[in-house]
């Protein structure tokens, strides 16, 4: 039998020498945005990728499921649950033909602002890199690669396409990489996603040190090092590390590549490093297995546990769960009540398959139990949201949702349909383009059909599209342009990257009345096909609340972020909730005392009416399935068991980063190690709710743990605790491992996490959690030696369900062992 690594390598080997100077240029930029170039003279065929973190994300607007977003994920803990995600999201890409998914996104959540940090996991390196590890395991497991990213230190969004994240080697090697490293040393990651940002004034995506020195000879990675789209800033980069340019046609690499190794600018030698490893990923893409599936029930269901698994109860007095039997009336407030705020905008964003709102969700388990009133109070959109598909009918019949939607072969709406279809989601990145005259050149699309308001009052309408002079778009209310080419049109920028057009217009509408809608789209290009139609409601009105609160037994109040809030492309200004949803909670209440807050967030916010709510819990941004998951958790038919992946402040100016974010250009990042909850517990700072915190409707209790009472330098070991489920339902814990150093001669963080398990415990169960300790999990890095190192003294092990809640601890003794073995790599 031969050795499948040994007949890739003999086969890339033999390809390689198949191929020119021209052709191996070629290979190393994209053919366009999204697939790899051919070489059909020696049999090469292309292959596609696609975003991303929380979902399948199609270039041609084709729904897929769209999971719980990073942050979500990071607060399940579970390993098991993301592993079980990310392999349905790989089934729907491979579904669909693409054999790179672009993510998991597992940069640091280092300032409370950062625009991204909703895709991402955490503030912690050990719970990203576990994450990161299920993540890539879960997507390559089905033949599908990933690409990990940004490398290294892409933590904001301000000043994102040229900032200098300028961090200290130690803050790099003990908080920025570690997940990194698990997903390349031990996920075998396909690829790696190099950042926009410079690191200490350096591109990261020509940054010898951490492309070549780092993840290629240190870590040893032998995937490909892609460029973020748009990222590559010369031809010279190839020789510090990275592999290829993205998104295609060449800029940099490509011909002139070949230019530049012909002016003996770039060494050959390096080209053709670069495209040995495109040719595995190609061919190893290739002959993957898994399989394909997209859009089911199954993939609904991992979606829907996901988001259960997430939900962080962070204060309780007992109002919940809400209870068997009858529940009276149940007032559903607040601007996230019945709208589908399930993710963040940006790359991550996915066209769902379906969308499940909280009040559709109480509505399915509860009601025939209970009475709902529904009152949206406010708005909480800064920008008009995406056009709701509920107010939309192709026919008059409202027979389905959504408009008829009609694409022509050329600009001006002529001639027969070559794709007619019913269209709920009108939001694009790139159109369908199997149709052959939409995949090249100009087409035109017509969407017609039926607005049904339902609230009367003023309407403003918009309309998005590329800037460019070629491409327009328009929409018609009973025959009257409202908004598009005819109306006032502002330009802005789509990711801070894409030029677009918006075009804008109010209408008065009476609800209960059927207007006639059609909405144009025209363009003689074949770039930047993003297309929006956007549409805002008359919002609601605090007193209506205030009503259906007083009437009611039970007020709960979905309030936080958004469609527009948590995206990339922007920091958020502030941690504050948008517009009057703090007031609308106060409203409501004083109106009735039994009031549980449900909040939707991708980053922490503050909470000033935290002390008037009797239960409140975070949703996160859930994904397609969220409401389902967020009324089975207020039912009770889950048990809670997500934590909190990062630290709520009570107020911004707590947090680490503080006097250095937003800075300047660059980015400071002073704090060095300290970052999250390493810095609150030095600090001394009381956070409104700590690292690792979240309430089950059951407690857990911990014995006293065991571990030996010394070890030596270089030893891997086991501490244990024993834990208890003390309630009367079924719960899980999430037992985590705190690591502390007594006296420490260099400045470290109070104590860290090592570990952590999530454990299934029945009323009055019992079980044994082992943890295993390495070296490395007492060391700290030290740049001087260069490399890890673990100063004998004093430690203890400290267990417990949060990161200032740790009733158990063991101590032991570091002992000095030979100075070799001190340098744990
Ligand atoms: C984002 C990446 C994404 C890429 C392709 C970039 O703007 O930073 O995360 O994968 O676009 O959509």
């Amino acid at each position: 039998m031969s050795d499948p690594a040994a007949t890739l390598d003999s086969r890339v080997e033999d390809l390689l020498r198949k191929l020119t100077l021209e052709e191996k240029a070629a290979l190393l930029a994209g053919a366009d945005g999204w697939t790899t170039v051919a070489i059909p003279r020696v049999g090469l065929p292309s292959i596609r990728m696609a975003d991303g973190p929380n979902g399948y994300r199609s270039t041609q607007s084709e729904p897929s499921t769209a999971f719980p977003v990073g942050v979500a994920m990071g607060a399940t803990w579970n390993p098991a649950r993301v592993r079980e995600a990310a392999a349905a999201m790989a089934r729907e890409a491979r579904a669909s033909g693409v054999n790179i998914l672009l993510g998991p996104n597992i940069n640091i959540q280092r300032t409370p602002l950062g625009g991204r940090n909703f895709e991402t996991y955490s503030e912690d390196p050990v719970l990203s890199g576990e994450l990161a590890l299920a993540f890539v395991e879960g997507v390559q497991g089905e033949g599908v690669g990933v690409s990990v990213k940004h490398f290294a230190a892409n933590n904001q969004e301000h000043e994102r396409l040229r900032g200098s994240s300028n961090v200290s080697e130690r803050a790099l090697r003990e908080i920025y990489f570690p997940a990194f490293e698990k997903a390349v040393k031990q996920g075998d990651a396909w690829t790696v996603m190099a950042a926009y940002n410079r690191v200490n004034g350096i591109h990261a995506s020509e940054h010898p040190w951490l492309l070549n020195q780092v993840l290629k000879r240190e870590w040893g990675f032998g995937g490909v090092v892609i460029s973020d789209w748009g990222a590559t800033h010369s031809s010279a980069a190839v020789a510090a590390g990275l592999d290829m340019e993205m998104p295609g046609p060449a800029m940099h690499f490509g011909q002139r590549l070949v230019e530049a190794v012909g002016d003996g600018a770039v060494p050959s030698g390096a080209v053709d490093e670069a495209a040995r490893r495109m040719l595995r990923l190609i061919l190893r893409a290739l002959h993957a297995g898994g399989q394909a599936e997209i859009n089911t029930e199954r993939h609904a269901r991992i979606a829907r546990s996901v988001a259960e698994e997430a939900v962080v109860l962070l204060k309780n007095d007992g109002i919940l769960p809400l209870g068997a039997g009858r529940l009276g009336t149940i007032a559903v407030i607040g601007p996230n009540a019945d709208e589908p705020i399930i993710q963040g905008s940006g790359s991550a964003h996915v066209i769902p398959f379906r969308e499940v709102t909280p009040l559709d969700g109480l509505r399915a388990l509860l009601g025939d139990r209970a009475a709902l009133v529904h009152a949206p109070g406010t708005d909480n959109e800064p920008q008009v949201p995406l056009i709701d598909r509920r107010m939309l009918s192709p026919d008059r019949e409202r027979t389905q949702q959504g408009l008829m939607a009609t694409y022509y072969g050329n600009a001006d709406f002529e001639g027969p349909a070559v794709r007619e279809a019913v269209e709920p989601y009108l939001h694009k990145f790139g159109f369908h383009d199997a149709a052959a005259p939409i995949g090249r050149g100009a087409f035109s699309v017509r969407w017609q059909g039926w607005l049904w308001p339902e609230r009367g009052g003023d309407y403003d309408f918009i309309v998005e599209c590329s800037h460019r002079s070629d491409t327009w778009a328009e929409i018609r209310i009973d025959g009257v342009p409202v908004a598009g080419r005819s109306t006032e049109q502002e330009a802005f920028a789509h990711f801070e990257v894409v030029r677009m057009k918006r075009g804008k217009g109010r209408v008065r509408l009476e609800a209960g009345r059927a207007y006639r809608i059609e909405i144009d789209y025209s363009t003689r290009s074949d770039l930047m096909r993003i297309f929006k139609v956007g549409a805002r409601k008359p919002a609601g009105t605090i007193e209506d609340a205030v009503a259906a609160a007083s009437g009611a037994d039970i007020a709960l109040v979905f309030v936080g972020v958004s469609r527009s809030t948590d995206g990339e492309g922007f920091d958020r200004p502030d941690m504050e909730l948008w517009g009057d949803q703090n007031a609308l909670v106060e409203a409501v209440a004083a109106a009735n005392p039994n009031i549980v807050v449900i909040l939707q967030n991708g980053a922490p916010v503050t909470m000033p009416w935290l002390d008037k709510a009797r239960a409140l819990m975070t949703a996160w941004l859930p994904g397609q399935e969220g409401g389902h998951a967020v009324a089975r958790v207020l039912a009770g038919e889950v048990n809670p068991s997500g934590r909190l992946p990062h630290t709520m402040p009570r107020r911004l100016e707590d947090n680490p980063t503080f006097v250095h974010y937003p800075g300047g250009r660059d980015a400071e990042y002073g704090e060095g190690v300290f970052v999250g909850y390493r810095y609150y517990d030095k600090a001394k700072i009381e956070p409104l709710f700590p690292f690792g915190f979240g309430l089950s409707y059951t407690t857990f209790g911990y014995a006293v743990p065991r571990g030996p009472e010394a070890v030596r330098q270089g030893d891997t070991f086991t501490v244990s605790v024993d834990v208890t489920n003390l309630g009367d339902r079924p719960g899980q814990e999430v037992v985590q491992l705190y690591i502390e150093q007594a006296a420490p001669t260099e400045a470290r963080p109070l104590r860290e996490l090592k570990g952590f398990r999530k454990v299934a415990l029945a009323p009055g169960e019992t079980r044994t959690v082992d943890f295993t300790v390495t070296p490395r999990d007492l060391s700290f890095y030290d740049v001087h030696l260069p490399g890890w190192r673990a100063e004998p003294g004093r430690f203890a092990a400290h267990f417990g369900g949060s990161s200032r809640d740790l009733p158990a601890r063991h101590d032991f003794d570091l002992i000095e062992h030979a100075p070799e073995a001190s340098s744990a790599a």
